[in-house]
């Protein structure tokens, strides 16, 4: 990737770049350059994807008219998000941090449009599945070779699982980059996935067509805030040793 002058961000190490990537919501509504937003998609696209596919489709979106629809139907998720899950999180109202959080979330969504970009990340991969389905001798070849119980478990869903997570697989670490070069260069984001509560709608608002799936909505735009250190667990309580 070229990389340009840093504007205003940190061009320190991956690992401070890392530690101070937190979800940033509140957005000025200033237009962020271009060139910028092609580095951005560059960055994303230095991540690998399953069998080299590529698939990655990050639409960029800055039509006025097309975020205020986003921003509508941003309301309608946050709302149900916020009724049904947020409130059950026992820490609604009641941590410090989590009603910080709360707020921020607010503000996004009283002020979503006036995001200045918006960046919706699909997966493309409707060739390649077309490819695999018409092979139906090499599957019952393959399916031989792995016995009847696991045959049956694949055909049972196995195979599904293998489809979608190597499809999310194949764009999650692309967003992660992509969200990791928006802080290098001062840019504030923050990954979100509610809109599959409404994704037919986002759809039809990007025109994306219905074999393609979305996985995250980005909302980016220079920062109203500072950038903080992100608070996290400490590495013991995420490690097994040998066994679960
Ligand atoms: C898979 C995933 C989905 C997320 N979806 C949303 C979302 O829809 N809306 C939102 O405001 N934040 C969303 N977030 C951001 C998290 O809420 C955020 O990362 C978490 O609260 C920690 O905050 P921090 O990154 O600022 O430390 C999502 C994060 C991940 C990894």
């Amino acid at each position: 990737m070229k990389l340009t002058p840093s504007i205003g961000g940190t061009d320190g190490s991956l690992v401070e770049v890392m530690t101070t990537m937190r979800a940033m919501r509140r957005l000025r509504a200033d237009p962020v350059p271009r060139e910028l937003v092609r580095e951005l998609i560059a960055a994303a696209l230095c991540a690998p994807s399953a069998g080299h596919q590529q698939g990655q489709v990050f639409i960029v979106v800055t039509d006025r008219d097309r975020i205020a629809r986003l921003a509508t139907v941003w309301r309608m998720v946050a709302e149900i998000y916020e009724g049904w899950m947020g409130k059950a999180d026992p820490r609604y109202g009641t941590d410090p941090v989590y009603i910080r959080t709360w707020e921020a979330i607010h503000y996004q969504r009283d002020h979503f449009h006036e995001t200045p970009l918006v960046i919706v990340a699909c997966y493309d991969q409707r060739r390649q599945i077309g490819v695999v389905k018409r092979r139906l001798g090499e599957m019952v070849t393959a399916l031989r070779m792995a016995g009847p119980r696991r045959a049956a478990r694949l055909l049972l869903g196995g195979l599904s699982a293998l489809e979608h997570r190597s499809e999310a697989a194949s764009i999650y670490p692309a967003i992660q980059n992509l969200l990791l070069a928006a802080r290098a260069r001062g840019l504030a984001a923050n990954m979100t996935t509610w809109h599959l509560f409404a994704e037919a709608d986002v759809k039809e608002i990007l025109e994306i067509p219905s074999g393609v799936r979305t996985y995250a909505v980005v909302p980016i735009g220079w920062p109203l805030g500072r950038f903080g250190p992100v608070t996290r667990r400490p590495p013991d309580e995420a490690i097994r040793e040998d066994h679960w």
